[in-house]
């Protein structure tokens, strides 16, 4: 597999992704920096040189849509293990385990539910403060309103963006991740989802602010503020200051895709190297159903970036 290089220079941020045909399917760039719509290929019977190219287009790309694709959740799960050999089970978030699919994470916000439901309003990389945290997710669309859609920022184009100044900062610095943090910054909405429980799963973990990309071997701004906890050391008052310059990076447009979901839709993100925003202000109680599953590693994890010198 030829990886992808990195570009080195500010100029080069902008990747310039182009229509790249592979043997079973072929991508059209959403935009020049992060994003792309697979077109073609068979998701329910994939060999491996379809598996090699998935790889390789989704470390390019770093998002890949499926407009209407409609997979199943074997097909999910067979996608995910393209990624990592150990399949997600979520471990607070509503599964289809009933069904015989403990893997498959339900994402739903229904009509009864109100407006105090799980949110994911915020940058974030997904269970970042595992571990090993999530190698890559795939979330397919089942019942979409309008405005509920999902943005995705660039994690390797965001560090190409800082001066060398804030590059050598964030190189030398770790952050440390805890998953009660998200619950009690964010609106997950009471239920199931109480701080208690999740304060009682422990789930916390250091992690380097830039991260070498274990495929690509890219650097990755690894600090979205989903489950950021502090800077490692850090004074509060001064971590809060570094965290927020971090933070203004996934909200540059030029960094970002959108993607407007319509039923059947599917996306594939790079958890190291993308971060993701639910969009929904605008949604209220309308109803939204979304499966996900995901993949991770035993010997993947968030490694220090260290610059060639
Ligand atoms: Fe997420």
């Amino acid at each position: 597999m030829n990886s992808p290089q990195h570009p080195d220079t500010l100029e080069s941020a902008f990747y310039g992704l182009e229509k790249t045909e592979y043997r079973h399917f072929t991508v059209i760039p959403r935009t020049p920096v992060i994003g792309g719509v697979i077109e073609g290929g068979d998701f329910e019977n994939m060999t491996d040189d379809f598996a090699e190219d998935l790889r390789d287009a989704l470390w390019k790309f770093g998002v890949l849509f499926g407009l209407g694709r409609n997979l199943s959740f074997d097909a999910m799960k067979n996608v995910s293990l393209i990624f990592g050999d150990r399949l997600e089970e979520h471990s607070f978030a509503p599964t289809l385990k009933e069904q015989g699919h403990p893997e498959v994470t339900v994402i739903e916000r229904s009509k009864s539910d109100g407006e105090n439901k799980l949110d994911v309003d915020f940058w974030h990389h997904d269970v970042s403060a595992r571990a090993h945290p999530n190698i890559m997710s795939i979330l397919q669309a089942d019942v979409v309103p309008f405005g509920a859609d999902t943005m995705w920022s660039s994690a390797t184009a965001a560090y190409d963006l800082l001066p060398e100044g804030l590059k050598l900062l964030f190189e030398n610095i770790t952050v440390d991740h805890d998953t009660l943090y998200t619950v009690l910054r964010h609106n997950f909405g009471g239920g199931d989802i109480t701080p208690e429980k999740i304060a009682m799963l422990q789930e916390k973990a250091t992690h380097p602010a830039v991260i070498r990309h274990h495929a690509t071997g890219a650097p990755c701004l690894f600090v979205a503020n989903g489950y950021i906890k502090r800077v490692s050391g850090y004074d509060v008052d001064l971590s809060e200051l570094v965290i927020k310059l971090a933070n203004q990076l996934p909200i540059i447009p030029e960094l970002q895709v959108r993607h407007q979901w319509c039923p059947g839709d599917f996306a594939i993100w790079d958890n190291f190297a993308t971060c993701h925003y639910g969009v929904s202000g605008h949604i209220g109680a309308q109803h939204r159903r979304l499966y996900r599953t995901a993949a991770w590693s035993e010997s993947v994890k968030p490694e220090p970036f260290i610059r060639p010198r």
